[in-house]
């Protein structure tokens, strides 16, 4: 039978034409398309001033470096996520504060979330967990609030500008999800996007933030300011250092090396030219998942729409009711033996060697767990057919009863 990948990415005669064009052109590093890129997403997203990098890690990275998070600082993480959205916080030599899932929830529970917030909180990073946006306002009152419940104490010139903990929302699979009939993207201090080879939109590798700080200016001057620190610490980009007579450049800070390619940036900007198209046929596929599944009663299909949210179809979580993880596991075997890839978003952090070397236990987050034990992630990708959308629903079902 026909193999059937979990993610694969949309390539096509356009995507090798743009690369091909970038490859001829002479300058293939940092430059134009790059910079056409960012423009394209500003627009997009209608936010502040856009910085591609190679990843959303080191781009998330660049932002909590830039606000000078380090040792003897917290910052709250979801315990159920992907590990870059706690890793880059351990990077910084600071201490992700992990916060439980509300209940039959993928997403932080907020009143947990004040909960954990102390006097060493400088960070709160909510993740749009398989394109579903949380609710932003919420969590931008609640770090608006700090300074009414806690002294705010700055390390660096950033902290001391800013006054509060920065929102820096986790959108890496959320592009093109809407918050309150809104394109996701401006909602939050920051907004980080991955650009990562299984997201809805592709770069191979790469990832964005968007700036949404007091307004336009003092964003751009902010992106400069990170744009330096991802190259360096060099006080000119590549393309400006090699103009005839412009060699010299200075190094102001030992800073990181994660600047995105224009290779990268072109297959961006033919995925975002059609990517209402590729939106649309994610959407389809999930309605044929909703539509098979949801013929068994234990089939727990997923919320892709809330009071405040629409989704961007990034993940097709499904929920089997009452499985237990070997239950789950014994399903995805069993499908897998059809050539079928299925998956799991996520494994909580507390369940991985290092977290749990670190003290985080997974019995403080119940429903973290509860989510992740009974939980399957379907194959949703644009060249996916109907067929092969019914052929992977009636496989999933057939395994469930069997189980
Ligand atoms: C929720 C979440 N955050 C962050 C990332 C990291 O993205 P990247 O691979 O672009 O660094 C991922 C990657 O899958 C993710 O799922």
């Amino acid at each position: 039978m026909k193999p059937i990948p979990f993610s694969p990415p949309r390539i096509d005669e356009k995507t090798i034409e743009a690369v091909t064009a970038v490859l001829r052109s002479g300058w293939i590093t940092t430059g134009p398309q790059t910079r056409a890129f960012e423009n394209d997403i500003q627009q997009y997203c209608n936010s502040g001033p856009v910085l591609c990098l190679n990843s959303w890690t080191n781009a998330v990275e660049m932002v909590l470096y830039w606000f000078g998070i380090g040792p003897g600082d917290e910052v709250i993480v979801p315990a159920y996520t992907y590990a870059a959205t706690a890793n880059v916080v351990v990077h910084l030599g600071a201490k992700p504060v992990m916060v439980d899932c509300a209940p039959d929830s993928a997403h932080m529970d907020i009143e947990k979330v004040a909960a954990a917030m102390t006097e060493r909180t400088k960070a709160i990073m909510p993740v749009d967990v398989g394109g579903l946006p949380v609710d932003y306002d919420a969590y931008m009152e609640l770090a608006k609030s700090y300074t009414q419940r806690f002294e705010w104490k700055p390390n660096s010139k950033p902290q001391e500008k800013f006054g509060r903990p920065l929102v820096v929302s986790d959108a890496a699979h959320s592009f093109g999800s809407l918050y309150k009939g809104k394109r996701v993207g401006n909602q939050t201090d920051v907004a980080g996007f991955s650009f990562h080879a299984v997201k809805n939109l592709t770069t191979a590798e790469g990832g964005a933030i968007a700036l949404n700080f007091q307004n336009e200016i003092i964003s751009e001057k902010i992106r400069q300011e990170i744009y330096v620190k991802s190259l360096h610490g060099q006080s000119k980009d590549a393309i400006s250092k090699m103009q005839p007579g412009n060699w010299r450049y200075d190094i102001v800070e030992a800073g990181y090396k994660c600047n995105m390619t224009d290779i990268h940036a072109a297959i961006g900007r033919v995925e975002l030219e059609r990517f209402q198209e590729s939106l649309d046929r994610r959407k389809e596929i999930c309605e044929i998942y909703n539509r098979i599944l949801s013929t068994n009663k234990n089939c727990i299909v997923p919320t892709f729409k809330t009071d405040w949210s629409d989704s961007n179809y990034h993940l097709y979580m499904l929920r089997v009711n009452k499985f237990t993880e070997d239950q789950r596991d014994a399903v995805i075997r069993k499908v897998a033996e059809q050539g079928i890839s299925l998956n799991v978003h996520f494994q909580p952090l507390p369940l991985f060697t290092f977290y749990k070397s670190e003290g985080y236990d997974i019995h403080d987050f119940p429903n973290a767990f509860n989510f992740y034990k009974n939980e399957i992630s379907l194959p949703v990708y644009y060249d996916l057919s109907n067929e092969d959308a019914e052929r992977v629903a009636n496989a999933i079902l057939k395994a469930i009863q069997e189980v």
